[in-house]
């Protein structure tokens, strides 16, 4: 009989996921889905040629610095990859790949989930049902922002950016981008580019924000540029929290200079700036962008497809190069 080789899997994955990977591999898995200490991990992965993680788990030098020597892979159940220093891991000749491309449409989904129920004041409806305060249709109950028509700003048009692009088109709206570089015409498909931020921002009625968390994208929605946008604009963040100030951001909300905000990704989260709870004009969702069967399915096959290159001596097919 084959040895198989050991894998770590840092939390609990989808069952067609486990189950693939007990099929191939000798899996340490993490059932109880808890969340594992640095000290944890670096035990765990003792004999493992590769590690499962997700964006909840902080792979710094630190932690990189203390696997054992026979991890040559950390494959990131996740297509952002901030979580991982991936110059320690090149560094100690550890691989990293994220999953790119599948959680692609389920992501630009939510989007417009947030988007619209911003717009159109989901949350405030839905509490007036829930908590049976209903009495009946008004002419003024309610209103929110028409979608069509607007704007739609979208700072970075990277695949999540021109998928959320493509449906916003199909609500009316007009877009307009800002990139590091212009698209190709077929991809723009009559956007409009700024090359800067800031000059979009004035024509921004409402602003999704599609852009990775870098040091250059932090606190990116600062009070400097929410003063640019035009008054009773609506923002969208379902890339990361960090790109948001968030005192800046609840300000405006607080002030009207923000109509609404629909957010999926927070700072810290899971533990949100508070005053958000509070606001009535705030879409609240708990980071769900890619929380569909078939694309939690589709991140795991790509881990695992990962695995299976470089176990065969191959490079992955989602292996990060820079
Ligand atoms: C990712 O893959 O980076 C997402 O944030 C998880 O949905």
């Amino acid at each position: 009989m084959v040895n198989k080789l050991r894998v770590l899997a840092t939390r609990a994955l989808p069952a067609a996921v486990t189950d693939r990977l007990t099929q191939d591999y000798e899996a340490h898995l993490n059932p109880d889905d808890r969340l594992m200490s640095a000290q944890e991990i670096v035990s765990a992965a003792e004999g493992c040629f590769a590690i499962i993680c997700t964006g909840s788990d902080r792979f710094d030098a630190a932690l990189i610095e203390r696997l054992p020597a026979s991890v040559k892979l950390v494959a990131t159940f996740s297509v952002g990859y901030e979580h991982i220093d991936v110059a320690a891991a090149r560094s100690r000749a550890i691989q990293v790949s994220n999953t790119p491309d599948v959680l692609t449409d389920a992501t630009a989904e939510i989007a417009l989930l947030c988007l619209l129920g911003a717009a159109r004041r989901a949350w405030e409806a839905q509490t007036l049902l829930r908590e049976d305060r209903w009495v009946g249709w008004t002419t003024t109950q309610l209103c929110g922002t028409q979608v069509s028509g607007k704007r739609l700003g979208i700072l970075g048009m990277g695949r999540i950016g021109r998928a959320v692009a493509a449906r916003a088109r199909g609500f009316g709206m007009t877009i307009h981008y800002a990139n590091r570089r212009r698209l190709a015409q077929d991809q723009e498909q009559g956007a409009v580019y700024h090359a800067q931020p800031e000059d979009m921002l004035p024509h921004c009625d409402f602003l999704s924000l599609n852009a990775p968390s870098t040091p250059e994208t932090h606190h990116f929605l600062n009070a400097e540029r929410i003063a640019l946008l035009p008054k009773g604009a609506i923002v969208v963040n379902t890339a990361r929290g960090s790109l948001v100030d968030d005192a800046a951001l609840i300000e405006a909300l607080t002030s009207g200079k923000v109509a609404a905000a629909g957010l999926d990704v927070f700072e810290g989260e899971p533990k949100i700036d508070a005053r958000y709870r509070t606001l009535p004009n705030t879409f609240l969702l708990p980071h769900v962008g890619s929380a569909t069967v078939e694309t939690r399915n589709a991140m795991g096959f790509a881990c695992l497809n990962n695995l299976d290159a470089v176990a065969a001596g191959r490079s992955g097919p989602s292996i990060l190069t820079a």
